[in-house]
């Protein structure tokens, strides 16, 4: 019997499964309600300590357990064709290989890393089921960056738009289930918002999950809200307009105090053939800008602080050269309000300094054109996504290539270029910083990240509350901005660009400097990096499991906290370590730097 995979009903199918596997677990998620586990912190602090996690107590806050931890996770990339036994060259959607000499280049239970194959469904179901078992009782929060379908790389299994959205919501309706709590069960008779969900989680939108791929719309279109849709239970109803401008969005993670900002990044990408910049006020990722205006004004308003998330991170190259000017531009301008940025979509573990100082320069050229400032920073910086050229070696289409040499671009063009210590302001506020993180799919080895972050502040606040309540209510500022934004698509096309609302005023003198810059509340402290050893599983060495693969207070990087200055100083060691005369720590720091990037899949020391 032959099986058409691309058929509704094969992929009903592998969906029902999935969902079957989900309904099973319920049992072990609602069935041991013993009281307060979350303090009891000795019964944790094996498994923390296996992990690599810190064993900050947990803290009781609005009527919520706080651990100060949140886990980014992103790129699933579960392929529902994905056949065990077939070849790489297949995209691993081939028949069973039946030649043992050939048996090394075929697809594994879990996946394999460097293959160029998307995920096995049984590599996303093991992996939530790993976090549901490992980690639910660890974390606040969800940030959870986007792609939830395969890549378009087979010829004979084209992408359907349908395929696109189904697999968008069996994914969606998995990650519900996997976060769902005790106290989310004893709710649920009364859930009419699903955002009052325990441990709230935040998507993005991948460039893999629309169709055709890259390319979206501005709003309101069919598919912003199908995704709607698809992410009910995570978009805050209330936010329902302004999603359908473009399907971004912020959640209140820690009501009164801590947001999390859902950025539609395809606005912003350079592959997006349906936007051209963020200049133009007909340009959806100028109205992006001024969304992002408004709501940051209000978080400072009420001494909230956010972070950024989305899926394609703001690195030269991706982003238009005005669209990413912008964005920095923002970042400084509210740097006592955003916290950083956590992105996906490149699978290599890295970061970016973004400087503010390049981003005014890049506005000014544009702005005053015959004084052309020359701002070589990014020049020279190499295409990301660099095809398969490799015609002497046959590798498989999707593996990477030409990955070293961009991070030794990003060495010499980014870190090298760090500023002198006298010259990157106080804090090294002059900067921001985007995280980018690995992903599930196994592109390398998968990875997940827990972050740490402070939330001391927070234990004495029982007085304050009333003061949270004095806010207006959320409800009326959503129906500020939505007047806002309509007002704004009327304005003069050819106004002077600093009077221009897609970019922000100065900080005010004197705001002192946000969590990002300053030890205090929501301050990140570290992470802790897992992967899943994909050779080990799949050989049977090893069950199915994440493992900690480094955090960032251990050797190499000794950092004692996550302020940007601490990667500012990192990044000018790494930026060093090609110069013969810098300490020779300098050349390993780089080279665990390296093997982290790929997630110890010694990528690095294969030359492709
Ligand atoms: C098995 O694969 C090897 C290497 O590709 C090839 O040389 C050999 O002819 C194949 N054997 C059979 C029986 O096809
Ligand atoms: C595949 O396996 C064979 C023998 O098991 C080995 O000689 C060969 O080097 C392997 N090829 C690759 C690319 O790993
Ligand atoms: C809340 O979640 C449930 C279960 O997934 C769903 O049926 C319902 O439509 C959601 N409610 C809202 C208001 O989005
Ligand atoms: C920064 O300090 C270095 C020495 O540490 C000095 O050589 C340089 O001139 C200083 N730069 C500025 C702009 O003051
Ligand atoms: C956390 O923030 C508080 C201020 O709110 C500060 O006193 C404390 O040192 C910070 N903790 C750590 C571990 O940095
Ligand atoms: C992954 O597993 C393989 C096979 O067991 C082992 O050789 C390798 O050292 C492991 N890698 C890491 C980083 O632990």
């Amino acid at each position: 019997m032959t099986v058409n995979m691309s058929h509704p009903l094969f992929i009903a199918i592998v969906s029902l499964v999935i969902l079957l596997t989900a309904y099973e677990n319920r049992e072990f998620i609602f069935g041991s309600s013993e009281g307060n586990v979350e303090f009891d912190c000795s019964k944790n602090s094996d498994t923390l300590r296996q992990f690599g996690l810190s064993d900050q107590p947990s803290i009781k806050f609005q009527d919520k357990i706080l651990h100060g931890r949140f886990l980014h996770i992103t790129d699933l990339h579960p392929d529902g064709f994905y056949k065990v036994g077939s070849s790489y060259d297949s995209k691993c959607h081939g028949k069973v290989v039946k030649n043992k000499s050939q048996q090394n280049h075929t697809a594994s239970r879990y996946g394999d890393a460097l293959s160029g194959c998307d995920s096995p469904i049984e590599l996303m179901q093991s992996t939530l089921d790993w976090v549901k078992d490992n980690l639910l009782d660890k974390i606040d929060f969800v940030v959870w960056t986007g792609d939830n379908v395969r890549h378009d790389n087979d010829r004979d299994h084209p992408r359907l738009e349908s395929q696109i959205f189904e697999m968008n919501q069996v994914v969606a309706d998995l990650i519900h289930s996997t976060f769902l709590t005790d106290k989310d069960k004893e709710d649920q008779e009364n859930v009419i918002d699903n955002s009052s969900r325990d441990i709230k989680i935040i998507p993005s939108l991948g460039n893999n999950d629309v169709y055709p791929h890259n390319m979206f719309s501005p709003g309101p279109t069919l598919q912003i809200r199908e995704f709607y849709k698809i992410w009910r239970n995570f978009v805050p109803e209330e936010q329902l307009h302004v999603f359908g401008r473009g399907a971004y969005f912020f959640v209140e993670v820690i009501k009164g105090k801590l947001a999390v900002l859902s950025f539609n990044t395809l606005y912003l990408y350079t592959a997006n053939p349906l936007v051209d910049n963020c200049d133009s006020r007909k340009q959806p990722g100028y109205q992006l800008f001024r969304w992002l205006g408004v709501v940051l004004e209000e978080m400072r308003k009420r001494n909230m602080k956010i972070w950024l998330t989305g899926h394609v991170p703001p690195v030269p190259k991706n982003y238009d050269e005005s669209c990413l000017r912008k964005y920095i531009i923002w970042t400084h301008e509210y740097r006592d309000v955003i916290i950083g940025g956590l992105y996906g979509h490149m699978n290599i573990d890295h970061w970016i300094p973004l400087d503010s100082e390049w981003a005014y320069d890049s506005l000014a050229a544009e702005v005053f054109p015959s004084e052309s400032i020359p701002s070589d920073l990014y020049n020279g910086f190499p295409d990301l996504d660099v095809k398969d050229v490799d015609g002497v070696s046959h590798r498989y289409d999707g593996v990477p290539v030409g990955k070293v040499r961009y991070m030794n671009s990003v060495r010499e063009d980014l870190y090298a270029q760090i500023a002198e210590s006298n010259d990157s302001g106080i804090f090294s506020d002059r900067y921001s910083i985007a995280h980018v993180s690995t992903s599930v799919i196994p592109t390398y080895n998968p990875g997940i990240r827990v972050w740490e972050y402070n939330i001391t502040g927070l234990v004495d606040e029982g007085e304050k509350r009333a003061e949270n309540q004095r806010q207006p209510p959320w409800s009326t500022f959503f129906e500020d901005l939505e007047v806002e934004m309509a007002k704004g698509d009327e304005i003069d096309e050819f106004a002077f660009p600093m009077t221009d609302p897609s970019l922000p005023v100065k900080m005010p003198l004197n705001t002192p400097l946000g969590p990002a810059y300053v030890s205090q509340t929501f301050s990140p402290l570290r992470y802790v990096q897992l992967f899943a050893n994909l050779s080990a599983i799949n050989s049977g060495e090893s069950a199915f499991q994440y493992e900690l693969e480094y955090t960032t207070d251990d050797s190499p990087y000794e950092m004692n906290s996550l302020l940007v200055d601490d990667w500012i100083k990192l990044g000018r060691k790494l930026g060093a370590s090609t110069d013969d005369q810098c300490p020779s720590q300098y050349k390993s720091l780089w080279k665990s730097f390296l093997s982290r990037a790929f997630v110890q899949t010694d990528y690095e020391d294969t030359g492709i």
